[in-house]
């Protein structure tokens, strides 16, 4: 079963469940948008990554149900939790594996944009361009975008946002 159909498959099944309990009386009629993820396949360049610790230590929860466009490799949604001192870009880019770039160009004060057909980030004031790891692939920005270690664990996304 690929993972699409997987995909499909659990869904028909939330579906149907909560069909059946709406008979008896569960799920109060409304349809929650379940949002569901492949885990990092073995040996995927993330599966390494350590589990996310607590807030304390700097790890910020990114629940994948406030942005749904994460729910498929390829999405990409911008996170913005001041809060946490946290405005970025998360990119969901193979099954299961996501990176988290700071969005403020190192040229100058602006929040960079993901360009998903390319796969970089583009700044609008000055055109400078980075990779997903945040490397400078055009000026006239010289230093990288600081990239955060993002690890999802169930559903979420936990970014570790050192302090
Ligand atoms: S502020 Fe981003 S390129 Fe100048």
């Amino acid at each position: 079963m690929t993972s699409l159909d997987r995909r499909s498959a659990l869904l028909a099944l939330a579906r149907g469940g909560c069909a059946l309990a709406a008979l008896g009386s569960g799920c109060g009629g409304e349809w929650r948008q379940a949002v569901v993820l492949d885990p990092p396949p073995e040996g995927a360049a993330c599966s390494g990554l350590p589990p996310p610790g607590t807030a304390q230590e700097g790890w910020v929860e990114v629940r994948l149900s406030d942005h749904p466009a994460l729910a498929a490799p390829g999405g990409h949604a911008e996170v913005r939790l001041p809060e946490a001192l946290l405005d970025v870009v998360l990119v969901h880019v193979t099954p299961g594996c996501f990176v988290a770039l700071w969005r403020i160009c190192t040229h100058g004060d602006c929040a960079v944009d993901w360009l998903p057909d390319e796969g970089v980030a583009e700044c609008p004031c000055h055109g400078s361009r980075f990779a997903q790891d945040g490397r400078v692939l055009q000026g006239p920005a010289q230093r990288p975008l600081t990239v955060f270690t993002a690890v999802r664990q169930g559903e979420s996304v936990f970014i570790h946002r050192p302090r």
